[in-house]
């Protein structure tokens, strides 16, 4: 029999995330700090409309690109809180999560061979899509000396003739690192000036706990290079429900809505009524777990760097992202042994890019009480350690 298998797929690794993850899923009394999903169930008014829709027998695909109502409704948030106008009849589109979205921009952008600029460390998708979408990614490493920013010198010095699109992927997962509006005009202008697109990866941006949250596509000669991508996974703890959004020049969203339409039809009926409901009514839900985040981070900081981690303090997103350099270990070695001595699992940094090795990520998607566990573990982690040295 011959090789039922695309060479292109079998050379991409699995997430690295996710191996940690099957080893703790089988272990007694393990402490996962792993995941990046909300603790908080949906709001029981966002469920409600969802369970709502379902007794009117709202069970039928809906328009490709979503219902006319959800769109509007996404239009208004992004105008009221980020001042960018989208036209919700061509310029908008609902999608299974912000992850098909990353995918179907790259589909509808690259031609084999154009490069991608892809900030790491960073979210584990983009350098796989961008291989299945036959571009080429170019890693700009990030350092936490720039607060793990995307500077302009960085981002210069890996442009080429080939260059093609600048994933901004802000706040930053796994770094929790946000971009402030002087560093994108910084961006902007070199996007522009080197003909580039943007793909930007906002699906944080209502978990930002310094100033509030911008966007590329606000900016003067941004929408129009913009690439949009947004949902509801993190921002109103949706993540089963699939729901995310692209917003885009009518000539991109246009191809990607061909990707969409013959690969997945439209996304989920009953979460796109929820959604309208997140949207209309969710703002208090969305301050309440952001407060939450916020007393976790702070708590998590102080208590990593008490211990004799040096933390970069996140400003953004649900993780921290402390260094491990200062224990010799690698950082695939440092999170396999803690989750073997001390049942406390944490994704190396190494999962986000090789750019994340001497890291760990921790998240903080997880009630106080687990994170004071968890805590007192890695406590006795190092200074079981440090006895060694
Ligand atoms: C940075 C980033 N982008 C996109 C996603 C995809 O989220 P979803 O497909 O649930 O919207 C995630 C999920 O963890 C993420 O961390």
């Amino acid at each position: 029999m011959r090789n039922p298998l695309s060479d292109l797929i079998v050379q991409i690794p699995p997430s690295g995330i996710r191996k940690f993850f099957d080893i703790v899923s089988e272990m007694e009394g393990a402490i996962s700090l792993g995941v990046g999903e909300p603790d908080f169930d949906t709001p029981w008014h966002i469920r409600d409309e969802g369970i709502h829709s379902l007794k009117k027998g709202r069970t039928f695909y809906t328009s490709n690109a979503g219902l006319k109502e959800l769109k509007i409704e996404i239009c208004r948030y992004l105008e009221r809180r980020f001042h960018v106008n989208y036209d919700y009849t061509d310029e908008v589109m609902v999608t299974v999560g912000g992850s098909e979205a990353i995918d179907i921009a790259l589909r509808a952008m690259l031609n084999p061979g154009d490069e991608v600029l892809i900030p790491q460390p960073s979210y584990v998708s983009y350098v796989p899509c961008t291989v299945l979408a036959g571009g080429v990614p170019v890693e700009v490493q990030l350092e936490e000396k720039d607060r793990f920013r995307l500077t302009k010198d960085k981002l210069l010095e890996k442009i080429t003739p080939k260059t093609k699109i600048l994933i901004l992927p802000f706040p930053n997962n796994p770094t929790g690192s946000i971009m402030e509006e002087e560093d994108l005009r910084e961006i902007a202008k070199i996007v522009e000036e080197k003909d580039l697109f943007v793909i930007s990866d906002e699906i944080y941006c209502e978990l930002t706990y310094k100033g509030k949250h911008n966007t590329i596509a606000a900016l003067p000669g941004m929408k129009e290079r913009t690439v949009l991508i947004n949902g509801f996974s993190k921002s109103y703890a949706m993540t089963g429900w699939r729901l995310g959004y692209a917003c885009a020049p009518a000539v991109i969203l246009k191809q990607m809505l061909k990707i969409h339409q013959y690969a997945i039809m439209c996304a989920p009926t009953t979460s796109q009524y929820a959604a309208i409901e997140a949207l209309r009514n969710g703002d208090e839900d969305v301050e309440r777990m952001r407060g939450a985040y916020d007393e976790r981070r702070r708590f998590l900081v102080k208590a990593l760097r008490d211990m004799g981690f040096d933390c970069y303090e996140p400003q953004g997103a649900f993780y921290v992202f402390p260094s491990i350099k200062r224990f010799g270990m690698s950082s695939d070695a440092f999170a396999l042994k803690l989750l073997e001595e001390e049942k406390v699992a944490v994704v190396p940094g190494t999962a986000f890019g090789d750019c994340g090795e001497g890291y760990l990520r921790i998240s903080y998607a997880y009630s106080l009480k687990d994170l004071k566990r968890a805590l007192e573990r890695i406590e006795r982690f190092l200074k079981k350690l440090d006895a060694k040295e």
